[in-house]
């Protein structure tokens, strides 16, 4: 882990922006802390990011310390443009060119050799850098202020909840970064989708909104697809494939079916228990337990999805069941990200 002790006693601004017009002075008040090596949390339309100039060691050390991630878990870096992108590439596939036409700006994160001036500590010491041109006005009015590449993982505390909401943000990081620029709740909900391009073949590293479909056909070809229930011993294909990530910090169950039984259970032992119920469940919903009602539709899901767990662990349940959503493509992300909030601590590999 890295360590920026004299950076992390500080206040944290907060300033409201509108999404879809941000304010001149506010970009400039949040670029000119970029430049100055400082650290902005701002909306993307996937999930908040928490961002650092790219290009500087230090910052990007700060955005390390801020969420005690651990070093060897690489970050995205954010770019305006697909000439930015190129530049910090050593090498750019034709692959890129055909999934950066169809899905940028937007939640797909490519991955591709570094160019040299991209630090190691952005890409964890490895010769791959993950790069993505997100689509939300905040964040490309924020990078073109700011003209630098943003390296921005989401802005929460390592291993937990991402954040959708600027409240989000400073329940894990207040105090600890320098300014959150609030632009209402993120459109999306789930992080982007991952896709390695440094190999020979294609492969996805990270479920997320844009499908493994849509990029096949983008692509005309298949595409390699590893998730976090990869064998134990079996070598990482990108630390972020860790299986518990995205967690409350309360157990989290997922059922298949049946969970209204279960709730009732748990309820009836004692227990305060949430529950994730999808909007056309039944169930008995006793004194002990605090229904999150989601939409039955993957989008909607996904935009409500981490309040939904926020506002349970904020409500102080002690154990969380989820009803599963049916078990179709078209649900990956959110199956993928469900999984991993519900194993155990014990399922990661070696932190
Ligand atoms: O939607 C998103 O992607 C959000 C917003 C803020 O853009 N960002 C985000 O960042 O989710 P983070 O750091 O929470 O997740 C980045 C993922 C991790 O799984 C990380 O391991 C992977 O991308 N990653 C980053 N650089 C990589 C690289 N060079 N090779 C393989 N995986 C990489
Ligand atoms: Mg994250």
């Amino acid at each position: 882990m890295v360590g920026t002790m004299p950076h992390e006693n500080r206040q944290t601004q907060l300033i409201a922006v509108e999404a879809h017009n941000p304010d001149a002075r506010a970009l400039g008040e949040a670029a000119r802390i970029l430049r100055s090596g400082g650290l902005v949390a701002f909306p993307t339309e996937t999930v908040y990011g928490l961002g650092a100039n790219a290009l500087d060691t230090d910052a990007v050390a700060r955005i390390f310390a801020a969420k005690g991630r651990p070093a060897n878990n690489p970050v995205i870096v954010h770019v305006a443009d697909v000439d930015s992108a190129r530049r910090l590439a050593a090498h750019w596939p034709s692959a890129a060119d055909r999934l950066v036409k169809a899905f940028w700006p937007g939640p797909l994160t490519i991955v591709v050799k570094k160019a040299e001036i991209v630090p190691g500590l952005v890409t964890a010491g490895g010769p791959t850098v993950a790069l993505r041109m997100p689509a939300h006005p905040v964040a490309r009015a924020l990078i073109e202020a700011a003209g630098l590449p943003i390296a921005a993982p989401s802005a929460n505390r390592s291993m937990r909840i991402s954040a959708t909401t600027a409240a989000h943000v400073l329940k894990g990081l207040a105090g600890r970064i320098d300014l959150v620029l609030d632009g209402g709740p993120t459109p999306g909900g789930v992080e982007s989708t991952v896709v390695d391009l440094s190999a020979e073949r294609p492969r996805l590293l990270r479920p997320g909104p844009v499908g493994a479909e849509q990029i096949e056909a983008a692509l005309g070809i298949k595409i390699e697809r590893c998730g976090p229930r990869a064998k134990h011993d079996a070598p990482l294909p990108s630390p972020g494939m860790l299986a518990r990530h995205y967690a409350p910090n309360v157990p989290v169950e997922c059922m298949a079916t049946n969970a209204s039984a279960r709730v009732a259970e748990l309820a009836g032992s004692g227990q305060r228990i949430g529950w994730v119920r999808l909007d056309h469940e039944s169930g008995e919903i006793g004194p002990n337990v605090v229904v999150a009602l989601m939409p039955g539709n993957p989008d909607g899901y996904a935009a409500r999805l981490y309040a939904a767990l926020h506002e349970l662990e904020d409500a102080g349940v002690e154990r969380i069941v989820v009803s599963l959503p049916p078990e179709i493509p078209r649900w990956a992300a959110i199956h993928d990200r469900l999984r991993r909030a519900a194993s155990g601590p014990e399922e990661n590999d070696a932190r």
